[in-house]
């Protein structure tokens, strides 16, 4: 173990462009309902900006399929109107999309400098040793997927890990064993949630992302990952 990360990002090679789409994979394109959701987003932006509908287009894929396949991006290049290099710049930019398939349970580990001082790279060998896997793998289950990401934007909570779309704050490394089977029993329920949204902070975060009024449940955007 060293004391500082080692800033190498193999072998979880999820984000790294490979500049071609993946395998095409089976045949895609947005449920009715998906594509209502997209329909209604898209008029958000002027017709000549539809690329800024490009994240919000590569959630609804994802979160139709678990990942995005080479189709999935095809596809959602059709709707925004621009080239699938173009959304798959998108996709191996940000760490929250995936290209293959991931577990139940993806957990993102921040190794940045307040959580690595704290043991972040502690709380990875841990959950390396109860899962069995390293970064970047799936557990033969397909419940658990490892992965050590930058900063979540918790840093006086440290260390952080990130599982799916919810947070859990100070985990020590000793309490990884206790975390992951609360997490296989109950869920994201288990979790302890984001500070600045349980005890104050900026509006936009105590009363959810997307800030208040919401006028509709489409303002929540889509959920990352199928349920
Ligand atoms: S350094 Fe880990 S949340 Fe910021």
């Amino acid at each position: 173990m060293s004391f500082h990360p080692r800033m190498d990002y193999t072998p979880a090679r999820f984000h790294a462009s490979a500049r071609a789409l993946p395998e095409p994979g089976e045949a895609f394109a947005y449920t009715p309902e998906n594509q209502a959701r997209f329909d209604a987003n898209v008029t958000r932006y002027p017709p000549d900006q539809r690329k800024s509908a490009i994240l919000y287009a590569v959630y609804l894929a994802q979160g139709q399929q678990g990942y995005l396949t080479g189709a999935a991006m095809q596809h959602v290049a059709q709707q925004i109107g621009c080239t699938a290099a173009e959304v798959e710049d998108v996709v191996s930019y940000y760490t929250m999309f995936f290209t293959r398939p991931v577990g139940t349970y993806v957990l993102n580990v921040c190794r940045t400098l307040s959580c690595a001082l704290l043991g972040a790279e502690r709380v990875t060998e841990e959950l390396s040793r109860v899962l069995g896997i390293r970064p970047g793998e799936t557990d033969p289950t397909g419940t658990f997927t490892l992965l050590e990401v930058e900063c979540l934007g918790a840093c006086d909570r440290a260390p952080v890990v990130m599982v799916n779309d919810d947070w859990h704050e100070r985990l020590a490394p000793e309490q990884v064993e206790q975390f992951a089977e609360a997490l296989r029993t109950r869920g994201v329920a288990s979790l302890s949630g984001c500070h600045l949204r349980k005890e104050g902070g900026p509006d936009h975060l105590r009363q959810g992302y997307g800030g208040p009024p919401k006028p509709s449940a489409e303002a929540e955007g889509p959920p990352l990952r199928r349920s």
